[in-house]
């Protein structure tokens, strides 16, 4: 049988990062490539009851299709949380999803026809590029600078779009420890965004997976809460990150008409969110001590960020033209090698040295691309791994520099 794909699907090769992943099944490669939370802050005690409680008191309902636009007690629950990081939304403003890829497939799919415009930062994530790709998305990008977004850039080239006659449909931003460059959006460019974007009148999409991993510095309020609920803004948010990823939960909020549209599409798409996930969702979010969860995890997550950039010290002198972020939370970050160097070729050396990284091309819409940049997740690796990689890495840029010179 001959299957003819839809057009759209011909050169569709999904998350690009999903395929550099086949390539670190050798258990002796060093990985900085994932982008794994540690699996040894699971709660695993809490959510193993939680399950129990679950199945043992609500089977029926627990092991039944649910509600579209998810589980009230949840919904509130979440209500309820983000309260505690200003944000006053009621439950006509949220819709469950089944995690942050979900809601940004939902995004994707509500707002995009082919070839509209989305405005977002260069570098991106990836998964949020494979998801608009889904829906043949088109970009005015800037490159993001030490504190967020070149948004003065970002107008100029929105307002000659308008005048050319399209206007983006919606901006799309990680202003929290950016996947994949660790940056964060200073308080005062999350306040132009906000006017920019009313003045345009063009919604932000402010993807937040990575807020509550703030290790150092003072947290900045999230774009959603400046604009007070007033339908400037659609938050998204996943329990991936801070809960665990295996359980696939998250909530996309905003204006009611948008949310409304995001359940019709979500009850043709995947239908509803497994109950037993959000069971443990609500679990987590009213029953666990929230403050000291987060403490443990940042503690955690600060010391394997300050290894690894101590180790990045060391091992590379100024004169090596090797340049890194220092983020102040999340999980990545961000390398930019000298011109020369073309990472997704270095990527392939680098497996053979037995070590990983994300090759940074595959953060760029097409027609964006840059070729010497690379994310690196920190979180996941041992201190010795890290040690232990980042020599390796150092190696195989020197090992790329020989040969090209000898080229
Ligand atoms: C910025 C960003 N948005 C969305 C997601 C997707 O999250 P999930 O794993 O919940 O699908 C991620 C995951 O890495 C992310 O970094």
């Amino acid at each position: 049988m001959k299957y003819e794909f839809a057009s759209l699907m011909k050169d569709f090769e999904g998350y690009a990062i999903g395929k550099m992943l086949r390539y670190l099944s050798d258990p002796e490669i060093i990985s900085f490539a994932g982008g794994l939370p540690s699996d040894e802050l699971f709660p695993v005690d809490l959510i193993q009851k939680a399950v129990e409680k679950s199945i043992r008191e609500d089977s029926a309902r627990v092991l039944q299709y649910s509600p579209i636009p998810g589980e009230k007690d949840l919904i509130q629950a979440v209500i309820d949380y983000l309260k505690t990081d200003n944000i006053s939304i009621g439950p006509e403003n949220i819709l469950i999803t089944t995690s942050g890829q979900h809601g940004l497939d939902l995004v994707g799919r509500a707002f995009l026809d082919p070839q509209d415009l989305i405005v977002c930062d260069l570098p991106t994530f990836g998964g949020a590029l494979a998801a608009f790709e889904l829906e043949d998305a088109k970009y005015i990008a800037k490159d993001i600078e030490d504190d967020g977004s070149d948004i003065a850039g970002l107008d100029k080239e929105i307002e000659t779009s308008i005048k050319r006659g399209q206007t983006p449909k919606f901006i799309y931003v990680v202003p929290d420890f950016q996947n994949p460059s660790g940056i964060t959006m200073s308080l005062k460019k999350r306040y132009t965004l906000l006017e920019m974007a009313k003045k345009y009148e063009i919604p932000i999409v402010e993807d937040s997976p990575y807020r509550e991993l703030r290790y150092r510095g003072e947290q900045i309020p999230s774009i959603y809460s400046l604009d007070n609920n007033n339908g400037n803004v659609i938050g998204l948010y996943t329990f991936s990150k801070i809960l665990c990823p295996g359980i696939r939960v998250g909530f996309n909020i905003g204006p009611p008409d948008v949310i409304k549209k995001f359940a019709f599409i979500k009850g043709a798409n995947i239908l509803n969110t497994p109950k037993l996930n959000q069971d443990i969702c609500r679990t987590f979010l009213t029953e666990h001590n929230l403050k000291a969860h987060f403490q443990k995890a940042t503690t955690y997550y600060d010391a394997k960020l300050h290894f690894f950039l101590d180790a990045m010290e060391e091992n590379f002198p100024a004169d090596m033209g090797v340049k890194w972020t220092k983020p102040e939370g999340g999980l990545f970050l961000w390398i930019t090698t000298p011109e020369e160097i073309n990472t997704l070729d270095l990527f392939y050396m680098a497996i053979e040295e037995k070590i990983a990284f994300v090759p940074g091309e595959v953060c760029y819409p097409e027609g964006f691309r840059r070729y010497n940049t690379m994310r690196i997740n920190f979180s996941y690796p041992t201190k010795e791994q890290i040690l232990e990689g980042v020599k390796r890495l150092k190696t195989v840029i020197q090992k790329y520099k020989s040969q090209k010179l000898k080229t």
